[in-house]
């Protein structure tokens, strides 16, 4: 194996230490923590787990988090009346409705509903909006979506500050991850191509990246020799596949072996992306917090 492996749990872990000294300040300044919210509607297993950890992390730093749970037959009307309740309340700063909703629920409506200034994910429209509008250095002013923020950080840690004339490829169009991560990696004055499953030829296309994005939900499907030799390759997905012993496994979307071979650096799964995505969810409720409690004064 060549490729320097990216340790996102390391990087997750350091700024979730800067956050928590800016928890404090917020505590100190205004007599309350930042407060975060996740509302989770009926019981997908990898649901439940995902914001069993962003509460338990949201805690370690000094934020009150807490989980809205509701039955899977919630109507879309109580989901946004809730939300409205909450969009009022002082001492909640930031909203995630976790994803995906039960089919009676309409989520570009559910997200329309949230106050911008409390969606921590960045999935209002008008965070969309100015993330595709921003230029230069995406500063601590926006609510980003955490995912690709997250792989932001990761890119900057290994090729430094200036991702300037770089060739990216983004697998994968998501609103949660494609999408914003191109325009993120566009505001960083990298030349960006978005590819996805009807894209022609597209490991020729991934053979062109300095940057390799991976956001495509299918496991391990980039193989080692789509990658350029010395390409940083970021890996966004976390499949579980099927193991003899009956346990299951967490896979990314590329084969990381074979990737390993020929990348200059790799993130693992698990230990990658993932870390680095609720150590933003974080990141975004204290900016959230920050942002709402200067408005009062
Ligand atoms: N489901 C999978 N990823 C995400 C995410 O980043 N935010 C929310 N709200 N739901 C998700």
């Amino acid at each position: 194996m060549t490729a320097t492996i990216i340790d996102g749990k390391a990087a997750a872990t350091a700024l979730r230490d800067e956050l928590k000294a800016k928890v404090q300040a917020l505590q100190a300044a205004h007599g309350r923590p930042p407060g975060l919210i996740v509302i989770l509607v009926g019981d997908h297993p990898a649901s439940q787990a995902y914001v069993r950890t962003k509460e338990r992390m949201a805690a370690e730093i000094g934020i009150a988090g807490d989980i809205l749970r509701l039955p899977a037959d919630t109507s879309q009307a109580a989901l946004l009346a809730e939300i409205a309740r909450l969009n009022r309340d002082p001492a909640v700063h930031g909203i995630l409705v976790q994803l995906p909703l039960p089919p009676q629920i309409d989520e570009a409506a559910v997200l329309l509903a949230l106050d911008p200034a409390k969606d921590v994910d960045g999935f209002h429209p008008v965070n969309v909006g100015r993330l595709f509008s921003a230029k230069g250095a995406i500063g601590d002013d926006l609510l980003v979506p955490c995912t690709p923020y997250g792989s932001m950080v990761l890119l900057r840690r290994q090729l430094g500050d200036d991702l300037a004339g770089r060739r990216a490829v983004v697998v994968g169009r998501s609103n949660i991850v494609g999408k914003p991560m191109a325009a993120l990696l566009l505001a960083a004055d990298c030349t960006v191509t978005i590819a996805h499953s009807r894209t022609r030829d597209l490991p020729a296309v991934c053979r062109q990246a300095e940057i390799l994005v991976a956001a495509v939900g299918r496991p391990e499907m980039i193989q080692g020799d789509w990658i350029a030799p010395g390409a940083v390759v970021i890996d966004v997905g976390i499949n579980r596949i099927a193991t003899p012993d009956g346990k299951g496994r967490l896979v990314g979307d590329v084969a990381f072996a074979a990737a390993a071979e020929v990348a200059g650096a790799i993130t693992p799964v698990p230990g990658g992306v993932g870390p680095m995505t609720v150590a933003c969810l974080l990141r975004n409720t204290v900016i959230a917090a920050r942002l709402i409690e200067a408005r009062h004064g």
